[in-house]
């Protein structure tokens, strides 16, 4: 087995060793159990963090022994909303954009199978390219500034995954290259990310590969009978730097079926968006929530 690496990802030790200790396994395994072992190796070692001081929260949570943690999103008792009320029960499912973990956890909750997959490092995520702003003047600079607040949001993932007792393996990479070891996966849940990419028809199609039946994808949709993506990015707005598109329900639904999907069906619902922290009113947000499978 060869592991690749791009430019951010530099070989680390625990990796080096691991194709190592493949190379001599690969002699002994064979068929399923050879393909497990390499998953093995794809997956992040699990984190130990002491306590939650110092970790960043996406989402509120309430994590056992600790308390509730407050994050700019309280999904609590949405879950199903958020995920269109597909089961989760005995599937395989990968959380794409984990962040905090919260839908990570609610789906093991569920009786499912997980996998969470976030970005390896902050230079994954794609600003809009503002002149004047640090992310473009100073691209290494601003990157290792938000890798420290990512690790803060790794952080929290990590002593929520503790807390929970989850079973939930890790995966750290690149939405646009799902490695094809990770297997094939019953549900992918695609929770608020496809906005924040440079290329989302990308990201589905990367997506797509991995999912063998259902496409769970949650953000905001654009009314438009024509299948549309709006930039949504503005000259004069140089702080909002991270949101590119938002999409129509017909191209969802071209996109989709290019890749072998059938819209099953869309919901929306109204989420509260702790914008200015858990003291103030929550700012509520709608989202939509498409289901797509794979006809059978
Ligand atoms: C807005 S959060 C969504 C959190 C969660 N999915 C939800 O719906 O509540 C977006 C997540 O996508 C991740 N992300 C951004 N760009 C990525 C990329 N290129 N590859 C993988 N993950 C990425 C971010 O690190 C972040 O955790």
């Amino acid at each position: 087995m060869s592991i690749e690496f791009d430019r951010w990802q530099l070989p680390r030790m625990a990796d080096l060793s691991g194709t190592r200790v493949l190379r001599r396994w690969s002699k002994r395994l064979a068929g399923p159990q050879l393909r497990r072992a390499q998953r093995e190796l794809l997956y992040a070692r699990p984190q130990r963090v002491a306590g939650p001081e110092g970790c960043y929260w996406y989402h509120t949570m309430d994590l056992p022994g600790i308390g509730t943690v407050w994050g700019e999103w309280d999904l609590r008792g949405r879950f199903d909303d958020y995920t269109g009320h597909v089961s989760m029960q005995g599937k395989r499912v990968l959380d794409v954009g984990t962040a905090s973990g919260f839908l990570t956890f609610e789906a093991e909750k569920r009786g499912a199978d997980v996998v969470s997959l976030d970005m390896d490092h902050a230079r994954r995520w794609a600003y809009l390219p503002f002149k004047d702003n640090p992310a473009w003047t100073n691209p290494e600079g601003y990157a290792r500034e938000r890798q420290r607040w990512y690790r803060q949001m790794q952080c929290g993932y990590w002593l929520a995954h503790r807390r929970f007792r989850s079973r939930a393996r890790v995966y750290y990479g690149d939405v646009y290259s799902v490695p094809v070891g990770l297997g094939m996966f019953d549900v992918v849940i695609v929770g608020a990310l496809l906005e924040h990419l440079s290329d989302p028809v990308q990201a589905l199609a990367a997506l797509a590969r991995r999912t063998a039946w259902t496409m769970v994808i949650t953000n905001h949709v654009r009314q438009d009978a024509e299948p549309l993506a709006a930039f949504v990015g503005r000259a004069d707005q140089p702080h909002q730097q991270t949101t590119w598109w938002s999409m129509s329900l017909p191209l969802y639904r071209e996109v989709l079926g290019m890749l072998g999907f059938r819209i099953r069906e869309m919901t929306e619902q109204w989420y509260p968006w702790l914008r200015d922290g858990p003291a103030a009113p929550p700012v509520p947000q709608l989202m939509h929530t498409i289901v797509a499978d794979r006809p059978g």
